[in-house]
Parts: C-alpha cells; sequence; structure tokens
C-alpha cells in the first residue's frame, strides 16, 4: 500500500553520473517494501540452479529482500511432480513452499496442464479420452491437494491458444486427446482440490491488443464463456516475454495493449497478473547504456498497469540475473533486472523509483458525498472504481482515523470493514464503542467501510 506520506528516516541519495543514472538507495528501500506499500506482488522465480544448490548465496538473499511472490521455474511442472503414473515427487516443490513461507512470499503454481513439459508416459493416453481424463483429474487433485493452503494460485492451464490465427493449440496431449473442454474441467477440478487458491489461464504475447484477430481476443472471448458457465476462473497471467523495440517487430508486444486487455477483464471481474516478464535484445548485439535505460522504461511501463489498473496485482519476472535465464533458448540476452554479477541495472532503478512515486490516480477516487445511494458492488463490497460515497441519514455517520485508532462517530455500533487499494478485504469487526484499533494492518492506504442500519460511509484512509 502506498503511504501517503514521506517514509520519514529513508534517505534517497541520487547521483546522476554524466549520462548514467547511478543511484544509491536506503538500504531498506526494496521492491519488495514498496510493492506492499503498495498492495501488489512483485516476484522473481526461483531457477532451476536454485533448487540444485547451485547458485551463489547472494542470489537468494537478493531475491528473499527484493520479492514478496515466487514461482518455480521448472519444480512444478507435470514431469516434475508426477514424472511416473501416479508416482508423485513433491521435494522441489515443498522446498520452494518452505523457503516462501520463511520468508514471507506469496507462492505461484506453475503449471497443471500444459502441452510442453509433459511426462512420455501420459502420451501413451492421449487415444483414451477417458483415461486421459483421470490422469489429468489425478494430477490436479494430488499436486492442487498436497499444496492446498500453501500454493496461493496456479496456472491451471498455460498456453493452450495457438500463436498463430488465433485458435486452440492443436499440438498439445490435452487438447488432442480431449478437446478444449479440459480447460474447463481442469478448473474445475482445480478449485475443487483447494477452494481458496487463485485460479489463472496463462499465456505469451498477450500483450498486442484485443481485436478479435489477437491472441488476447480469442482469449478473452473464451473467459467470458467460462465466467459465463460458472467455471471458476480467477485470472489471467500473462507472460510478457517481450522483445526491445529496437530489434524484433516480430515479438513487439506494447504496454498499452496489455491494458487494454486488463480493463476488458476488469469488466469480467478477472485480474490480470504479468506473470513471467523480460525484455530481451537479440543475442549478439551490442547492448549500449542507453538500450538499458530504454529497457529500464519498459518494465515501468509494464508496472504501471500492476500499479493503476485496479484488477492487476501481480509483477513476476522471468529470473533474477541474466547470469541464469532461459532467454538464451530464444536467442535473446539481457532480459533482467539484475546483470551477470548480481549488480542491479537500470531497469531495477527504473522500477523502484517509480513504486516509492507512484500516486494513486486520483481520478480512481471520486468522493461524491451528495449521493444518497449506497454503492457497494462485486464481490469485495466495494465498486471497483473505489468510489467514496456518503449516505446522508439520520445522524450521519462520521469517521476519521489518528494514527491506528479508527474513530467513529454517529453511530452506536457499526459494522467496520477495511479493504486494500485493489479491494481485496483486509480486516473486518464491529464497533460498539465509537472507535477501534486497526491492529494488525501494515501502514498504506486503504478504503474503510462502516456500514451501521441504513447509514453507509466509505472513505479513504491512510495508515502510518
Ligand atoms: O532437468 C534436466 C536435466 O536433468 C538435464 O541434464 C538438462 C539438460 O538436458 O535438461 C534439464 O531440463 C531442462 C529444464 O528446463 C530444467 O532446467 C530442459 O531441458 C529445458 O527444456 C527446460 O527449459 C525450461 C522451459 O520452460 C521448458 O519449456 C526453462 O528452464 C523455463 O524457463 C521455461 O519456462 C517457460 C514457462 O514454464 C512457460 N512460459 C514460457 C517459459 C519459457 O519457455
Amino acid at each position: 500500500m502506498r503511504n501517503l506520506f514521506p517514509v520519514s528516516g529513508l534517505v534517497l541519495s541520487v547521483a546522476l553520473i554524466g549520462a548514467g543514472f547511478v543511484s544509491t538507495f536506503a538500504a531498506d528501500e526494496t521492491l519488495r517494501s514498496y510493492a506492499e506499500k503498495n498492495g501488489i506482488y512483485i516476484g522473481a522465480i526461483l531457477n532451476s540452479q536454485w533448487f540444485g544448490g547451485g547458485l551463489p548465496s547472494q542470489y537468494e538473499q537478493v531475491h528473499k529482500t527484493q520479492f514478496n511472490i515466487v514461482v518455480a521455474e521448472n519444480e512444478m511442472k507435470f514431469d516434475a511432480t508426477e514424472p511416473s503414473e501416479n508416482r508423485f515427487n513433491y521435494n522441489n516443490g515443498d522446498k520452494m513452499v518452505r523457503y516462501a513461507k520463511q520468508n514471507g512470499m506469496r507462492v505461484r503454481g506453475h503449471a497443471l496442464a500444459w502441452h510442453s513439459q509433459v511426462p512420455n508416459w501420459v502420451n501413451n493416453y492421449k487415444n483414451d479420452k477417458k483415461k486421459l481424463l483421470s490422469v489429468l483429474k489425478n494430477h490436479i487433485d494430488n499436486v492442487v491437494g498436497h499444496w492446498k493452503g500453501q500454493v496461493d494460485e496456479w496456472d491451471v492451464v498455460n498456453e493452450a491458444i495457438s500463436n498463430n490465427e488465433p485458435q486452440w493449440r492443436t499440438y498439445s496431449v490435452w487438447y488432442q486427446g480431449i478437446g478444449p473442454e479440459f480447460i474447463d474441467s481442469a478448473f474445475v477440478w482445480a478449485h475443487a482440490a483447494d477452494p481458496n487458491a487463485e485460479l489463472c489461464y496463462n499465456d505469451y504475447n498477450l500483450e498486442q491488443g484485443v481485436n478479435p484477430k489477437a491472441k488476447a481476443g480469442f482469449l478473452l472471448e473464451q473467459v467470458k464463456r467460462w465466467v459465463a458457465n460458472g467455471i471458476p476462473i480467477h485470472c489471467v497471467g500473462s507472460q510478457t516475454h517481450v522483445e526491445d523495440t529496437t530489434t524484433d517487430k516480430h515479438f513487439i508486444g506494447s504496454p498499452d495493449s496489455l491494458r487494454s486487455l486488463a480493463r476488458e477483464l476488469a469488466k469480467l471481474n478477472i485480474k490480470l497478473k504479468i506473470t513471467e516478464l523480460d525484455i530481451g535484445f537479440k543475442s549478439g548485439i551490442n547492448v549500449s547504456k542507453s538500450d538499458l535505460e530504454r529497457q529500464g522504461q519498459t518494465f515501468r511501463q509494464y508496472l504501471d498497469i500492476i500499479l493503476e489498473e485496479p484488477n492487476a496485482d501481480t509483477y513476476l519476472i522471468w529470473g533474477v540475473s541474466d547470469k541464469w535465464s532461459w532467454l538464451g533458448g530464444l536467442n535473446r540476452q539481457k532480459g533482467l533486472i539484475y546483470d551477470d554479477n548480481l549488480k542491479p541495472k537500470p531497469a531495477f532503478d527504473s522500477i523502484l523509483v517509480r513504486l516509492q512515486n507512484f500516486e494513486p490516480p486520483q481520478d480512481t477516487v471520486a468522493a461524491d458525498t451528495t449521493a444518497n445511494d449506497t454503492t457497494v458492488t462485486d464481490s469485495t463490497g466495494l465498486d471497483s472504481t473505489i468510489v467514496i460515497r456518503q449516505t446522508a441519514g439520520p445522524g450521519s455517520v462520521t469517521m476519521h482515523v489518528a494514527g491506528r485508532t479508527l474513530f467513529i462517530a454517529g453511530a452506536k455500533s457499526a459494522k467496520v470493514d477495511v479493504f486494500n487499494m485493489q479491494g481485496r478485504p483486509v480486516f473486518s469487526t464491529k464497533c460498539e464503542k465509537g472507535s477501534i484499533e486497526l491492529n494488525g494492518i501494515s501502514d498504506g492506504l486503504y478504503m474503510v467501510r462502516v456500514r451501521s442500519g441504513s447509514a453507509s460511509l466509505v472513505q479513504k484512509i491512510s495508515i502510518k
């Protein structure tokens, strides 16, 4: 949550040296601290070398200091968790879950149903729809069930849409053996296995607009259908593996196009998450300082979507340091925010400075104290545009915050609900004596709703 008041005691010393931008941030000014102040998740993969213990200790130090969400690069995929039929291996996933819990991080599970990294034994059943359905259900029941309550969100289905003329990816054992309805079933089974996990559809090249000819346009039509049919989907993951603007137009995506997808999904009450971000340069070219600074601006533009769109909350980068990145396999390089020596690149600075200076867009918070209606909609009970409305009622209810004490006047007893700026409930209680302590809530900006009889008041407050 963004703190309305300057964070005292933290001094940002910035020195502009020549054309470069060399910054020194106070030790406790981390991506993580500002992500948490803004009520979002910023993270990176734990790559396969981490699981094998082959990394310098600095990698983990950077990871747990800077990030508050984590996902395994390969270790929770089908081939890793069920290498042979009905024989499950959770060791690496358990190691990551332990690490995440020790460091207070959210956990993404990746990925339950994907055409890639499927163990060979599954392909033996590609012509037996009934068996293939039971194989997929058994996998989801066991894997999601094993980490129930520990993995906060799952990529239930990954990359089911083809890259060419938008249609289903036919090169997939699940599609070939079951048909596209494997997707609906996978979500239903995952939800049954862990009703509290957020369930995502994840794919790449979704940053090219939502027109029907674009992949995101085809996906949007499917999401509308899944939502209409009551399929328990909660989010779309945009992998966002994009290439720097000056090298290759083929893969070019744009932040604005991805934002348009976020806004269409918001109409369906579906979240957008950036789940595998890297912004690479073509392998073999010389990457200059100005290229790296431009890359930083592109990283920031994608972060703006997460900060500014109410249904976006996750900014996850597919690696920490350029030294350990899958990008070489895509004939790309230098796509991450730390260099080969685990030193922050300009992209790190761009992200951190943006987080420090982010002001929630005021046009999303319109004070309308004349309205006589209580506007509480959607599942969180808050209008997603975060409109402040006060119900003029007998002995109007008023509230104000001093420190962590919320004072309520004009009501003998009131129901108090506190939401973060993404509209997620973070605190609820009943107030019988005119004031309550907002304990257990971290510093930052929140929306408080006070209801008493027919009176209802929603107000933005800052806790510090
Ligand atoms: O584990 C074996 C090891 O035993 C063997 O010695 C070694 C050499 O053959 O291969 C190792 O497996 C590799 C695996 O990564 C683990 O390191 C596979 O060959 C290699 O293909 C696999 O690549 C992963 C790729 O997914 C597979 O499609 C990348 O690390 C991983 O970054 C990448 O991640 C995907 C996301 O899951 C989905 N979105 C796209 C993204 C990039 O492709």
